[in-house]
């Protein structure tokens, strides 16, 4: 069941917030409420089960007992309904409506309206209409609807999961906000945006790998949210490496969080085309760094660095790119170290008009084109994601399996937190073996497979497991880097 539960909350999240920016007859909010309620039929099977539990527990999302980080990173949204409603989740039954859940979209839209409590919130929608969602008590109150909840199931490899799951939830939350309030034409609120970035770069001891390995679960329909709040962690690993400042760490993710806000302004149409684009609409696309540079001019405390980079992460260095832009104009730091991660998120991310590349894959297309990226941006990447970055599920040819913990001081020898034995034994979560690739020599292990959202799997050829990556001609050696820390 708990599988059926992203697509679920990742619909209602959807039908949220379109709801919220257009009309409840908006084709969007419809679309979502009517696929919520086929694929929760389709959850609830034919074997007498009536209704779906879509519990939250501190903030995270919870099904059959069990806590679902994947879920629980794009739950914002359901999260904030179930709050306001004074409750502890929600009962779907299989008889709902889609027109009841977008009457639940308009009570919970208000979300300055104050329920009092539990009881008065279930009077508020039985007046709508809404029959056939129930609301449970919250956990541990007598008559939850859930069962019990191991909290502590899942020990970090982070500072702390529930910790990092929210982080990841603000800037996912700042991205959405923005977004929408530049749609409707309001002030985005950039003092908002820094702070979830500052309070970030403050709190975070170790580095944003571990906030990397969330951002890779998989993105269902919100890729320009998940892309740039990943723009953004890889812009601010980068720069952290490289040695910035808090301050312009703080300036750097803020950038990157907005770098597509002029997205806002393109047509849904062709913003959520799941075909490629034809010429005209390409057009019409390639507008939104113009007007993601013309949002930001006119926000209150925005800065020249996320100016910048709404406007110029789509320029070229040999001058080439969009939009045209005199030729003494310079690209700042900032704006090309944006461009390059950009690039990499989109080329190793999938999409519904093409799969995912490898890391390496992607490396080698952006090196050979010469013009387009400031080298030592691309060569700072490179170095710190490495052809495994943080968070990929590898399978190794001894046929065990894990995920990436960090990048080794060899690009091709990461460190890899072992998960599953070659028998196919799963590893309680204390029980998994570190492996550090760089002290074994590729005859006795590499990589074999690699998955950058937990979903997609690849095959990683010889040449790349041994670091050739395709014939880019890139010498190793002259990237190997040097602890960080
Ligand atoms: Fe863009
Ligand atoms: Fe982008």
């Amino acid at each position: 069941m708990s599988h059926a539960v992203a697509p679920l909350i990742n619909l209602f999240t959807v039908g949220m917030t379109f709801s919220s920016i257009y009309f409840r007859e908006h084709p969007r909010v419809i679309e979502a409420a009517d696929e919520f309620v086929r694929r929760l039929r389709l959850a609830l099977g034919n074997e007498g089960q009536e209704e779906l539990f879509l519990g939250v527990v501190r903030g995270r999302i919870v099904a059959d007992g069990e806590t679902l980080v994947g879920p629980s990173l794009i739950a914002r949204r359901y999260v904030d309904c179930v709050e306001h409603l004074q409750c502890g989740g929600m009962l779907f039954h299989r008889e709902l409506l889609p027109g009841e859940l977008i009457d639940l979209f308009a009570v919970c839209s208000d979300l300055h309206s104050k329920v009092r409590d539990r009881r008065y919130a279930a009077d508020l929608l039985q007046a709508q209409g809404v029959r056939h969602i129930r609301l449970s008590p919250c956990y541990g109150e007598p008559g939850w609807q859930g069962q019990d909840v191991e909290l502590d199931e899942e020990p970090s490899t982070v500072n702390d999961l529930e910790t990092m799951i929210q982080f990841y939830q603000s800037l996912q939350a700042t991205v959405e906000d923005s977004h929408e309030r530049a749609m409707r034409g309001q002030d985005v609120n950039m003092n908002t945006a820094r702070t979830v970035v500052e309070s970030m770069v403050t709190s975070i001891e170790s580095d944003y790998q571990d906030l990397l390995n969330l951002s890779r679960y998989p993105d269902y329909d919100n890729y320009t949210i998940g892309h740039s709040v990943r723009v953004s962690l890889f812009a601010m690993l980068v720069g952290q490496k490289i040695g910035l400042s808090p301050i312009e760490l703080v300036e750097i993710g803020t950038a990157g969080l907005l770098h597509d806000i002029g997205k806002s302004k393109i047509p849904q149409e062709i913003l959520f085309k799941t075909a490629r684009l034809d010429k005209d609409e390409l057009y019409v696309m390639r507008k939104h760094p113009h007007y993601g540079g013309e949002i930001l001019l006119e926000t209150e405390d925005s800065s020249p660095t996320s100016i910048g980079a709404a406007f110029g992460h789509h320029l070229r260095q040999d001058g080439k790119g969009y939009p045209k832009i005199p030729k003494w104009a310079p690209i700042s730091a900032v704006t090309s170290l944006i461009q390059v991660c950009d690039v990499f998120e989109a080329l190793t991310a999938v999409r519904p008009y093409k799969p995912s590349l490898t890391p390496a894959q992607s490396y080698h297309i952006m090196m050979k084109d010469s013009g387009a990226f400031d080298r030592t941006m691309l060569f700072s990447l490179v170095k710190v994601l490495g052809l495994y970055p943080p968070g990929s599920r590898v399978k190794l040819s001894t046929g065990e399996e894990g995920v990436v913990c960090s990048t080794g001081l060899r690009l091709d020898r990461p460190l890899v937190r072992i998960t599953q034995s070659n028998e196919g034994v799963a590893f309680a979560r204390n029980d998994q073996p570190l492996l550090d690739l760089g002290f074994c020599s590729p005859g006795e292990v590499h990589v074999t497979e690699l998955s950058l959202d937990g979903e997609n799997r690849m095959t990683v050829g010889s040449d790349e497991a041994s670091g050739d990556m395709r014939g880019a001609r890139v010498d190793l050696s002259s990237l190997q880097i040097q602890p960080c820390r």
